[in-house]
């Protein structure tokens, strides 16, 4: 039997977002992620995500963000957005309905068929990622070896998928289509301009993401990470900024540029998990593609929730394990590692942890 929606981690947070991935495979090879090749071996089936979603929905949280790897290379994805409406019903919901179902998707697969499936099936949010504006950046920054000709291809793809979602109905001005760019120093902070010209003239709000040691692969190191202030400073010297601040439980702190028109490309984002993480109202449970639940991005291991999964659904089992394993999460990893907690400690990422695409960010 459900309890109130007042469910609290050891340090008090509520619960939020649940980051759903549906595949650790991704078809671009960003070097900051390095995504799999390959599945892990136990996927969930797509009655099994329903039972999931479910039972987190019924422990309060009311946002499913859905992520890879790459979602589109899912074929039932726009099935499993369709059987989750029935969980907007807030009748027999105590801690209230699904309220937001969102998408982290690289773009590239996202033709206008698909765009307008997705719209379809009551999909309501769509994030694209994009780290460049030219072949040249795009390329590398996606892990394209065959150079700039390659990366404007894809920086095509991702520009006509930018506007199949907009004419498919996800409306940048409600928050509804917005543009990812993780921004690592000496690799493409000479993007920063030019990104935030390119979503000012699409009309879409950029979201500035410091590079994270997610993962134990991606080489990454202090001296590459571009902290939020430095990039707002560098494209507010150009375009002036006042701050909008970060809603809580929110990853992203905003910014509206003072000419702005007022629709997405008004607006700037910055995501600084390294120089001023947010772990204190962070609201996220993360499920891995084959059933493994985290509650830290930075975690080193997992809680397998197969054994009520399978061979049949186990609903009060399933409860009673998400919600005890909310209740003892006490993660914040960033905030431990910050400035707070030793200069020394932030130069080098810390021992194994999960890998970014397994995980989905
Ligand atoms: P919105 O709902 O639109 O605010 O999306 P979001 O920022 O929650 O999700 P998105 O998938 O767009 O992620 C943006 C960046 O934030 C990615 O680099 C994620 O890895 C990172 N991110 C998401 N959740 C967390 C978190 O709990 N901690 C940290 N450190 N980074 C996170
Ligand atoms: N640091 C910051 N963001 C990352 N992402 C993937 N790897 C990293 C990293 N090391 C981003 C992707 C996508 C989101 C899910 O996470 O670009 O926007
Ligand atoms: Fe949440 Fe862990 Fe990120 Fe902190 S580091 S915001 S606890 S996922």
């Amino acid at each position: 039997m459900a309890e109130p929606a007042s469910m609290r981690d050891r340090l008090g947070r509520p619960a939020g977002v649940l980051r759903l991935s549906l595949t650790a495979r991704c078809n671009l090879a960003c070097p900051y992620c390095c995504p799999d090749s390959q599945e892990p071996p136990e996927l969930l089936s797509l009655a099994e995500r329903l039972q999931l979603v479910a039972a987190a929905v019924d422990l309060g949280f009311g946002t499913l963000r859905l992520t890879g790897g790459e979602p589109l290379l899912n074929r039932d994805l726009e099935a499993l957005i369709a059987r989750l409406q029935a969980l907007r019903d807030p009748r027999g919901r105590p801690s209230g309905p699904l309220q937001d179902i969102a998408l982290t998707t690289n773009g590239a697969l996202l033709g206008a068929e698909r765009a307008r499936a997705l719209k379809a099936a009551g999909l309501d949010r769509i994030t694209i990622s994009l780290d460049g504006s030219d072949g040249e950046s795009v390329a590398r920054m996606a892990g394209l070896l065959a150079g700039p000709s390659a990366g404007e291809a894809l920086l095509a793809k991702v520009l006509a998928a930018v506007e199949h979602a907009r004419n498919a109905g996800f409306d940048p001005a409600a928050g509804q289509l917005k543009l990812n760019a993780v921004i690592a120093r000496g690799r493409n902070d000479d993007q920063l301009l030019p990104l935030a010209a390119l979503a000012r003239r699409l009309g879409v709000e950029l979201r500035l993401i410091e590079f994270m040691d997610v993962g134990n692969r991606n080489g990454w190191n202090l001296e590459q990470v571009v902290p939020a202030a430095e990039m707002l400073q560098r494209i507010g010297a150009v375009w002036p900024l006042e701050p909008v601040g970060r809603a809580s439980g929110a990853t992203a702190n905003r910014w509206r540029y003072r000419n702005g028109d007022g629709d997405g490309g008004g607006q700037l984002a910055v995501v600084a998990s390294i120089s001023a993480p947010f772990c204190g109202d962070c609201n996220r449970l993360r499920i891995t593609a084959d059933g493994v639940a985290y509650t830290c991005l930075f975690a080193s291991s997992g809680f397998d929730l197969k054994p009520w999964l399978r061979p049949r659904p186990d609903p009060a089992g399933l409860d009673a394990a998400l919600r005890g394993l909310w209740r003892e999460r006490r993660d914040r990893y960033s905030e431990e590692r910050g400035p707070e907690a030793g200069a020394a400690d932030r130069t080098t990422p810390a021992a194994a942890h999960a890998e970014m695409a397994y995980l989905g960010g």
